[in-house]
This record gives C-alpha cells, sequence and structure tokens, in this order.
C-alpha cells in the first residue's frame, strides 16, 4: 500500500559545510574524539538520536502554556497523565534525563555486591550501577552477537542464562532484572513480547525488580507488530501499554521515544520502592512535580509521547534506516542485520579487515566519516568495550568492531541519508588508506567520552 510522507518540515537551519582543510584540523584539535568536535563544524550529525530531534507545531503551542511553578504545576499534570496514559503503575517520578532514572533507582535497589542483570546495559547504566558498587551483567540471546543472522528479535535476553544466573549461586545477590527495548548496546534490536513476558515471570519467580529501560519503547512496540507473530493487527500504542503491563516498572529517557530534548521519568508500582526513590530525587533532580525539568519540557514531552506511537512517524523511521542500511550495503559496508529504528550500525571490522582490534578499525571508520565528509557518528567497539593495559594498548577486543550512525528523529530526510551513503561509498573505494589509531589518554570510567588518540 503507498504510504504518503507523514511530515512537512516547517521551519529549517542551514547546515554547516567545513571544507576538507577545516575537518581536519578540527579532528586534531578533537584528539580524534567525536564528542569533542565543534558541533558548528558538522554536516550530518548521526553522534546520537537523544534530544537531536525537530519538535512538532503541536508540541511548540504546548510548550507556550507552560507552568513553571515550583510545585504542583498545570504542566506537571498534563505531564503525569500522558505518562499514565502509557503505563499501568502508580508511581511516576519525573527526572531530567534517563541517567538520571537509573542512578536514582540503582539507588534504592543495588550497592555493593548487589548485581544488575540486563540484555544488555547502555553505558551510563553500567556505569551507575558500578557506581553504586554493584555489577552489570549483561545476558545478550546467542543471535544478538551474530552480526549477521537474521532473527527478527536480537535485542533479547538469554532467558536460560537469566534462569540459571537467578538459581545459582548469585542469585540472592541480583537485585534486577533490567530489559533494555530497543537494544541500543547490540545493534539497536527489538526485543519480543515473548520474551519480555518469559523474563518478567521468571524474575518475579525469584522475586526480583523486573524493570524496562524504555528509551524506545515505541520504536520496539512498532517493531513487534511488524515481525512478532500474532501483533500485526495491534496499534503500536496497545503493544507499548502490553510492555509495561508486562514490568514492575521502567525508566525512561525522554529524549528519545519522548520526542524531547530533555527529561526522563522513573515509574514502579511497588509504593514502598517508590518512597524509597523519592528522596534520591528531591535531593538529586528536583521536587517530585518537575525532577529537573522545565515547565517547556514536561509539556513537550508530554505531547511527544502521544505523538510518538503515531504509526506514520515509525514507518517512517523504520524505512529511514532501512534506506541508510541499503545504501551502506550498495557501498560495499555490511551492516547488522535485520536494520532496527534509531539507527543502523556498520561493520567496521570487516571493511577495515587491514586495521587489528589494537588500531581501533571501528573508530578509524567513524573519524574517516567526518574527515571525507564532515559526517558525526560513535564507535562500538574495542574503544568502548575493549579492555586497556597499563599502556592504554588493547588488551582483550570487544566482540565486534562497529559504527553506530543514529538517525535524529524528524530532522533528516532522504537527501541527508543519500549523502551518507555516497561519502560511504568513497570510503569503501579504498578502504586501505584509513589510518588506524593509538589512544594518548583515556580515563578510566565512560572512556569514549573523555579519551585522546592519535594515528597510528
Ligand atoms: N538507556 C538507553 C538504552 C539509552 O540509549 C540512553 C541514552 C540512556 C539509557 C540514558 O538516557 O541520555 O537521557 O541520560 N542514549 C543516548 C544514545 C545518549 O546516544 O544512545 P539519557
Amino acid at each position: 500500500m503507498l504510504q504518503p510522507p507523514a511530515v512537512l518540515a516547517a521551519t529549517v537551519r542551514p547546515l554547516p559545510a567545513p571544507s576538507a582543510a577545516e575537518r581536519e584540523e578540527e579532528i586534531v584539535r578533537a584528539g580524534f574524539n567525536p564528542f569533542k568536535i565543534d558541533a558548528r563544524k558538522v554536516s550530518v550529525d548521526l553522534l546520537s538520536d537523544s534530544g537531536t530531534g525537530a519538535l512538532s507545531s503541536a508540541q511548540q503551542a504546548a510548550a507556550q502554556q507552560a507552568d513553571e511553578s515550583y510545585a504542583g504545576g498545570a504542566s506537571w499534570y498534563r505531564f503525569h497523565d500522558s505518562v499514565r496514559d502509557l503505563v499501568p503503575y502508580r508511581n511516576i517520578l519525573p527526572v531530567h534525563q534517563g541517567r538520571a532514572a537509573e542512578r536514582v533507582l540503582f539507588g534504592a535497589l543495588l550497592g555493593p555486591g548487589k548485581i544488575s542483570v540486563s540484555n544488555t546495559h547502555f553505558d551510563t547504566t553500567r556505569a551507575n550501577a558500578e557506581m553504586v558498587g554493584a555489577e552489570a551483567r549483561d545476558l545478550p540471546c546467542a543471535a544478538g552477537i551474530d552480526v549477521d543472522g537474521d532473527e527478527p528479535f536480537k535485542g533479547d535476553i538469554d532467558l536460560d542464562a537469566l534462569e540459571r544466573t537467578l538459581s545459582g549461586p548469585d542469585g540472592h545477590r541480583v537485585g534486577l532484572v533490567l530489559l533494555t527495548i530497543t537494544n541500543n548496546g547490540l545493534g539497536g534490536q527489538p526485543v519480543s513480547l515473548a520474551n519480555i513476558a518469559a523474563a518478567g515471570e521468571i524474575a518475579r519467580r525469584h522475586g526480583v525488580p523486573f524493570f524496562l529501560d524504555a528509551a524506545r519503547f515505541a520504536e520496539n512496540a512498532w517493531l513487534i507488530t511488524r515481525r512478532e507473530p500474532g501483533y500485526a493487527d495491534w496499534s503500536p500504542r496497545e503493544v507499548a501499554r502490553r510492555e509495561f503491563e508486562l514490568a514492575d516498572g521502567c525508566l525512561i529517557s525522554l529524549k528519545k521515544d519522548g520526542l524531547g530534548h530533555a527529561g526522563g521519568v522513573l515509574a514502579m508500582r511497588d509504593d514502598a520502592l517508590a518512597d524509597r526513590c523519592k528522596p534520591l530525587v528531591i535531593a538529586g533532580e528536583g521536587y517530585l512535580t518537575y525532577g529537573g525539568m522545565s515547565g517547556r519540557d514536561l509539556e513537550v514531552v508530554a505531547q511527544g509521547l502521544r505523538e510518538v506511537t503515531d504509526p506514520g512517524h515509525l514507518a517512517g523511521r523504520e524505512r529511514d534506516a532501512a534506506l541508510l542500511a541499503e545504501l551502506a550495503h550498495q557501498a560495499g559496508v555490511r551492516t547488522v542485520r535485520p536494520s532496527g529504528m534509531h539507527a543502523i550500525y556498520l561493520d567496521a571490522g570487516r571493511l577495515l579487515a587491514h586495521l587489528p582490534p589494537e588500531r581501533f578499525p571501528g573508530h578509524a571508520l567513524a573519524c574517516e566519516l567526518y574527515r571525507r565528509g564532515g559526517i558525526r557518528a560513535a564507535e562500538l567497539g574495542s574503544l568502548y568495550l575493549g579492555e586497556l593495559d597499563e599502556q592504554l594498548r588493547l588488551r582483550t577486543p570487544a566482540p565486534f568492531e562497529l559504527v553506530r550512525l543514529a538517525i535524529p528523529r524528524r530532522s533528516y530526510d532522504e537527501t541527508h541519508l543519500r549523502y551518507v551513503g555516497a561519502v560511504l561509498d568513497d570510503i569503501a573505494k579504498e578502504p586501505e588508506q584509513v589510518p588506524g589509531y593509538r589512544l594518548t589518554h583515556a580515563p578510566p570510567l565512560l572512556r569514549h567520552f573523555e579519551c585522546r588518540l592519535e594515528y597510528a
């Protein structure tokens, strides 16, 4: 069936077009770290889909009615009702973004000796677990680690491993089971409703709280309607509600499927747990009716949560990711299959076979996208996940060398994606020309944000 476009771009902004010499100067200045590049020197920014999307006219209008009262403002009630329309939990705690919800929840549930079990912890999620002294243990399903497999739900948690962990000698130390939907750390792959239900059943049987890290709950829901037998006739909103019903609570970065520029929420059924979280919200985020968000943010997100389950929006996201993957394939660059929604993940290890993991092929491809085309992206490979020795040399590589091209919501169109495809094509014609890198500085925690590198 022919599907007309879902939106009209009503506001435009010119994009920077730095010359090759300016880009080279900038990436050297940035210590070859994409996070350090000045966005005014980036032409197409695929670093993150977080808080980088365009607002709808209805969101702009909602922002105009913001009530900035310190407590109990009208914007809070509109936010609360919009969240409650999706989640069946009584306790709704606002926070300024997703990682703040992690810090609050882990502060209440985890601690030294405790374990958080997940399909894959996102980087800040892992850091927040480790910062309260807990261990973050990933149990991805076997299909999830196979870059080329076409299984529909490669984001699933390994249910046998989960059962073994909870009934094994470490079982009593597990403080939380957390399913990340979609699984951002592992190719942006979706998690099936069957897997959410089964993981929840196992966690409940062992008396462990079961939460969703639901930053991309709507995109996960859309892929369920497309890929999981029995849900083709459900609306994405019905599936999203079902996702939440199956869990005891959720944390959501509203910078993704909240379609906001800031914001997050932590929600749960358990009143006693909520009572333990509330002081952490008040002390670290703000009072319980704003949690670090302005009234404007509360309004924007309240409206965003209504818009995000629109099938036209979600179908467009799926098409954009599929087109970008197709353009990469045409250029001869493999991607994690099947393509998801918020990003595609390039297999840099294969493309840059002349670079061993210790010269960071994923990072090399990310830098090359900027050097050749002013495109910004981030590595997900040995720079991010590998183990280093004292001299900052790679001791244990990551299982894959990927580059994530994240697609901001409602911002870029086919022209931008085709430009990215053309730059990839240019790189893939002579991959052996792409230089490798060595680390010159790397902090022990969250290394990829602050590290510096040089050509090697
Ligand atoms: N969980 C997941 C799955 C995420 O992808 C993110 C953020 C967070 C939690 C933390 O949320 O940024 O609002 O504090 N992901 C962004 C990204 C940064 O680029 O993937 P936050």
